[in-house]
């Protein structure tokens, strides 16, 4: 069993970012890390396992500028049967605006958390253009951070980090345009279809 335990938070958490992300982090930490997806199920059964562990690890999306519901849900279900053992609660969140700085109220609200419930609050990686970033030349950007994260929850350490594409925000709504009609493209969506609410609809 490893020292960390990793939760994935993200609604759609086996074909997530948030899993690309869990995976580089996995690889970079030396004392060992578990993971599991929050489900719908798993609730009772991760409130149990996660005693066990020094450190938990929430990776997760920014969805409304808030927590996805999927993290809240399973927070609901901690407070009312918490663990014995209170590991230290840290966070990697990623969003898909390029500015990282989107993700602080999400971040405050697990720190809120933490306080409320008597769980040592930990280390922060704040990813912004979280879609995109690790398929782009900056990815090294984000691995590298990643990297920070794990030797700090090796150490024991707290830090607080960030990290976005090191481009203007006119140069990321020009190439972020283009990969969502290139997207709609593939599916046979046209811009002017996704520029309307019937999208929704569609699923
Ligand atoms: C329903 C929904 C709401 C979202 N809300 C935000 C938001 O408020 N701000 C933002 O920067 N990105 C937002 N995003 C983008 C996600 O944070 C981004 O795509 C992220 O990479 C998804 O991570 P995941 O694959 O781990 O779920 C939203 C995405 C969805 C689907």
């Amino acid at each position: 069993m490893g020292n960390i335990l990793i939760l994935n938070g993200s609604p759609r958490a086996p074909k997530s970012n948030s899993k690309r992300y869990a995976e580089i982090f996995s690889k970079s930490c030396k004392t060992g890390a578990d993971s599991s997806n929050i489900s719908k199920t798993n609730h009772a059964e991760l409130c149990r396992k996660i005693g066990a562990y020094r450190n938990v690890l929430l990776v997760f999306p920014l969805y409304a500028d808030g927590i996805p519901v999927t993290l809240l849900n399973f927070l609901k279900t901690l407070e009312n049967t918490p663990p014995e053992g209170k590991p230290v609660i840290s966070v990697l969140i990623n969003c898909g605006f390029l500015e990282y700085e989107q993700n602080s109220v999400a971040v405050d609200m697990i720190r809120f958390f933490c306080q409320e419930n008597g769980y040592p609050f930990g280390s922060v990686l704040k990813i912004g253009s979280g879609e995109a970033i690790l398929d782009t030349p900056f990815r090294f950007f984000a691995v590298r951070k990643i990297k920070k994260l794990a030797a700090s929850l090796d150490s024991g350490n707290p830090v607080s980090l960030q990290v976005t594409m090191p481009i203007s925000p006119k140069m990321f709504v020009k190439a972020s345009t283009n990969y969502w009609i290139n997207y709609g493209k593939r599916y046979g969506v046209s811009q002017e279809e996704m520029n309307t609410m019937e999208i929704e609809s569609q699923n």
